[in-house]
């Protein structure tokens, strides 16, 4: 199994795209995958892959807080079979676990807790490939997951120019005692003449550049463009 978990310093810079087309791509190539939506606060893969609104991973927190009035947290687990109810599945045959719909739920419970048994059973399970599409807060659970990844990438998107934010949520990783060697550079689009090269910013902050997407244009079919085409090679090398 590897777990590929999708962050970025800066909201909009392209993780949900990224995240949401390795995810049908790895389903493609035969891989048992599933798509994670894990962006608690403000995640959009049951709209962008038009699911249906529940079951989704608020209800999986919900049962583990009914749960733990009776047993202690730390003791939960699940079987897969106990978690399948939580499931959706997507007409490419990608398995999903979809967006929140409770706006309470980071608030409520014990979300470090919820999220560390979820990712626990994901990691006993038979899945291939397991994709996190994360939110941009630097709350304990993205850390946890981010550092328990097999795959942690750091998407940068050069056009609009974020290196500096990268560089604070460096400093702000390192500060936290995160392994920040582990992050992987992914530059979503092709910088302009006034931007910083890709393989500058990766010499500069020491972490490798996996790849620069280039500008999705307009998809008038369905045949792989040079998106998806690169998103393909990566999958590949990270699977061998
Ligand atoms: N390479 C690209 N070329 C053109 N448009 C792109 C590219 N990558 C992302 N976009 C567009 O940028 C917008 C933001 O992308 P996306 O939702 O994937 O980002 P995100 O990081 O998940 O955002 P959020 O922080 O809101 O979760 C979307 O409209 C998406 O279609
Ligand atoms: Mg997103």
């Amino acid at each position: 199994m590897k777990i590929i978990s999708i962050y970025g310093v800066a909201r909009q810079s392209g993780k949900t795209t990224i995240a949401e087309e390795m995810a049908l791509i790895s389903r493609k190539k035969g891989y048992k995958t599933l798509l994670v939506d894990l962006d608690i606060h403000d995640g959009d893969v049951t709209k962008r892959l038009q699911l249906d609104p529940y079951p989704n991973i608020s209800n999986w927190c919900e049962d583990i807080y009914r749960k733990s009035r009776k047993t202690s947290i730390i003791n939960i687990e699940y079987d897969q079979a106990n978690w399948q109810p939580f499931l959706q599945k997507h007409m490419s045959g990608l398995t999903v676990l979809a967006t929140n719909t409770n706006p309470k739920l980071p608030y409520y419970g014990n979300i470090f807790y919820e999220i560390k048994i979820i990712y626990d059973s994901i990691r006993q399970s038979d899945f291939e490939v397991v994709i996190f599409d994360m939110g941009n807060d630097s709350s304990s659970f993205n850390y946890m997951i981010l550092e328990e990844s097999d795959y942690p990438v750091l998407v940068v998107d050069t056009f609009r120019y974020n290196v500096q934010a990268l560089r604070n949520f460096l400093w702000d990783a390192q500060d936290v005692h995160f392994p920040v060697e582990k992050f992987k550079l992914l530059f979503n689009r092709e910088p302009t003449a006034i931007e910083e090269l890709p393989e500058k910013v990766g010499q500069d902050f020491k972490l490798p550049v996996i790849g620069v997407l280039p500008e999705i244009n307009h998809r008038e079919t369905m045949a792989p463009d040079e998106f998806n085409n690169k998103l393909s090679a990566l999958l590949e090398a990270i699977m061998k």
